[in-house]
């Protein structure tokens, strides 16, 4: 595909760009190197109806001693979103709080986090990263609420092979708090345990949005792509599900503040705000994911080479401005 190879090719010139280009164009995507620059951002999108969920950018830290700055930055945001009385949630990252390195310690760290934000209220999002935390991510999330910690739930990858058997898991055990967003999932994982080429990601994507909506989930729908997006809005109608409307599934979700009508459409800072914006003027619930952070050139290669597609997308975006706006 074109796409691909234009990506790789970027991907691999990247490293030898001046840093100050790389800014430039991440901007777009980041909402800055600190908190007040992310909430100077989200009351921005307020007023366009949208609400957000708070990334602090890093991740897979090498000792647990670096686990103390995300701790204390995720309980500033928290204090942060109280005070400007935001609808926000937060977004962690397993192992930026250590859970590759010392289990027991990532999970103490992970739990300090979503215990304070349950006080108000706020919904904490465990970020999905590659296959090998899938489970770990998943068992931290029952952890959780077995401690009577309700307000957590994880992402969901429709390219992984097992993510049908993970909805059912979390639904059956997670008795009317299952809560999760669904997305094709970013890292290229191996053909063994994923899809791979683009359209069977979107129909295991269109699959998983069906299963999830029966099964009685909170669904936040996290894609920019028009063709789940259309299938998703299919979905929703034929569930009843939509602005205005109560969710009426037998096995609808326990009610959250801050929550939509069993749904919400989620997106990326910068990505196609056009379509976003005509969601939310049709009054669907959608949320912004705002990532901020000092770590924000890492940040930005380290994924463009998890995925060089993201560089087709970027370069396209830029060159088509009317496609794509922020
Ligand atoms: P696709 O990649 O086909 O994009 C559709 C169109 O959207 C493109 O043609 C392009 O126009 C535009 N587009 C998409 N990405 C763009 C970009 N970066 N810049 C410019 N234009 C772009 N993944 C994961 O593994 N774990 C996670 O926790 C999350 N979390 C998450 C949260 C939210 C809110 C979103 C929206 C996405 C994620 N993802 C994620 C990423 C997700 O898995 C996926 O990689 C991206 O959303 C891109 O896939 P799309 O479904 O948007 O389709």
């Amino acid at each position: 595909m074109a796409g691909g190879l234009f990506g790789r090719t970027l991907v691999s010139i990247l490293p030898w760009m001046p840093k100050f280009i790389v800014g430039w164009v991440a901007r777009r995507y980041v909402a800055g190197k600190d908190i007040n620059s992310a909430i100077k951002i989200m009351k921005n999108l307020e007023k366009q109806s949208a609400c957000t969920t708070v990334d602090v950018l890093g991740e897979e830290i090498k000792t647990l001693k670096e686990a103390d700055f995300f701790v204390d930055e995720y309980k500033a945001v928290i204090a942060a979103i109280n005070k400007e009385d935001l609808n926000a949630n937060i977004s962690i990252k397993p192992t930026a709080f250590g859970l590759l390195l010392d289990r027991d310690k990532g999970l103490k760290n992970i739990s300090e986090v979503c215990e304070l934000a349950s006080k108000t209220g706020i919904f904490v999002r465990l970020d999905m990263e590659d296959h090998r935390v899938t489970q770990d991510t998943i068992d931290v999330v029952l952890d959780m609420h077995s401690r009577n910690i309700k307000n957590v739930g994880c992402v969901l990858q429709s390219r992984l092979f097992r993510t049908k058997e993970d909805i059912k898991e979390l639904c059956e055990k997670l008795d009317g708090f299952a809560d999760f967003r669904l997305c094709k999932g970013i890292y290229l994982e191996p053909s063994e345990i994923s899809n791979i080429s683009y359209q069977s990601i979107v129909d295991s994507f269109c699959t998983d949005i069906d299963l999830a909506l029966d099964l009685g989930a909170y669904v936040g729908i996290a894609t920019h792509d028009t063709q789940v997006l259309d299938y998703a809005n299919n979905s929703l109608k034929e569930r009843n599900l939509g602005p205005r409307n109560k969710d009426i599934r037998k096995n609808s979700p326990k009610e959250r503040k801050g929550k939509g009508p069993g749904y919400e459409y989620q997106f990326l800072l910068g990505v196609r705000g056009n379509i976003r914006r005509k969601l939310a003027k049709e009054g669907h619930m959608t949320r912004v994911y705002v990532p901020y952070g000092s770590q924000w050139y890492e940040y930005s290669m380290r994924r463009l080479r998890e995925n060089p597609d993201i560089a087709w997308h970027v370069f396209k975006a830029m060159i088509f401005p009317w496609s794509n706006r922020r």
